[in-house]
């Protein structure tokens, strides 16, 4: 045998070897099950938002199975708790790829944590769906949309004109007063498009304050607001710091109407506000389970069933993501990441829980939003609002 013949045979054989290997340890066309990850903030600051996210993910997936799977293959759920923390998503999303070896990725909640987590995707080429961050950049970054990045929710210019609309058009505000969590990207970007519609619409913005998450003592900026003597007060933070700053400002006698963003959603909200303090605050949201939609009454029902609670918008939008997920996996006729990437940017026409579903060429669907009013510790629906 002469040698380079040698070389060639070794070569061959360890090409063999090689894709032998790949097609083991990578191959999910090849397993049984579909693994579908779930990057979700389980603990930390806002864990009511990823554990009602799972729940309505879970709910789904056993639906699906229960009425046969996709392919001809049952979806397997595998969650990961990102803490409520940046740094602990890119850990999340890094495992549920480089680990459990998932075809797509379902979350992240909060904007800032889905955005820590899209570079991994888009490096590993694995396609994920935010269930809830409403931040442009989510699918964006400098105008460039990103391959991998999906979202089942509207986004914040819209929640953000939404509320404004309503404090101009609903509550006859001349002036506001935003009070911003400097620690979430989702907060400043909310205030900003909250700002410049309030101000579109002849209001005025006469303070602009901000805390941090974590902060427990808000009396000395809630004091500074009360000076200007705002008509409303916008509040785009998410419930823990809420709560504590709709209590504090109440015990400051300040009771013009608090008007805050989706980042509300929360049964915490009632237990650290109190119900008193939240009569007269309104909120906009993703949807409202007292929606007469059969495909709302359906989705409470099941909900209800399973978990014995009323789910909250959080627990629809996992819900519905998953089912944007499958919906694609369908039309790819495929479980492969890249397949379920092309199919999901072609994805028209979805009914879901929160609306119908046509993403618009930076991969965010065009839906209605609902306005929230807080009674006595209910949520109660206000208005629903069509983009
Ligand atoms: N929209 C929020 C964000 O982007 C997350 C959120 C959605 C919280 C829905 C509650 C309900 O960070």
């Amino acid at each position: 045998m002469s040698k380079k013949w040698r070389t060639f045979l070794g070569l061959a054989v360890a090409l063999t070897m090689l894709t032998g290997l790949v097609a083991g340890c990578g191959g999910q066309t090849e397993s049984k099950d579909i693994k579908v990850g779930g990057n979700l903030e389980l603990t930390g600051g806002i864990a009511t938002f990823g554990q009602s996210t799972a729940n309505g993910i879970k709910l789904a997936f056993k639906e699906i199975n229960a009425a046969g799977g996709v392919l001809g293959k049952q979806l397997t759920f595998i969650a990961a708790d990102n803490k409520s923390e940046p740094s602990e998503s890119t850990n999340a999303i890094t495992k549920l790829i480089t680990q459990d070896k998932v075809v797509a990725v379902l979350g992240a909640v909060a904007s800032s944590n889905t955005l820590a987590a899209s570079q991994v995707a888009h490096d590993n080429k694995i396609p994920f769906i935010s269930t809830s961050s409403t931040n442009p950049k989510v699918t964006v970054d400098g105008g460039k949309v990103k391959e991998y990045a999906y979202r089942i929710c509207f986004i914040d210019p819209f929640q953000g004109t939404v509320m404004a609309n309503f404090a101009t058009n609903s509550l006859k505000a001349k002036t506001a007063a935003v009070y911003i969590d400097n620690s979430s990207d989702y907060s400043k970007g909310l205030a900003q498009f909250f700002e410049e519609a309030f101000v579109k619409n002849g209001g005025k913005i006469v303070a602009k304050e901000a805390f941090l998450q974590k902060d427990q003592d808000f009396k000395a900026t809630l004091t500074k607001i009360k000076a200007t003597n705002p008509d409303v007060i916008f509040i785009p933070g998410y419930y823990e710091e809420v709560g504590k700053i709709v209590k504090q400002a109440r015990e400051l006698g300040i009771t013009v109407p608090l008007l805050g963003g989706d980042g509300w959603d929360s049964p915490k909200l009632v237990e650290i506000a109190g119900a008193a303090a939240l009569n007269n605050g309104y909120f906009s949201n993703h949807y409202s389970p007292e929606d007469k939609d059969p495909r709302v009454t359906k989705f409470v029902e099941a909900y209800k069933k399973e978990y014995g609670q009323v789910p909250d918008a959080l627990a629809a939008l996992g819900y519905d993501a998953a089912l944007m997920l499958v919906d694609a996996i369908k039309r790819a006729n495929s479980a492969e990441p890249g397949k379920i990437k092309d199919a999901l940017a072609q994805t028209k026409n979805l009914q879901v829980v929160t609306g119908v579903v046509s993403l618009d060429a930076n991969h965010n669907p065009v839906k209605s939003a609902v306005v929230i009013e807080m009674k006595d510790g209910k949520q109660t629906f206000k208005e629903k609002v069509n983009p």
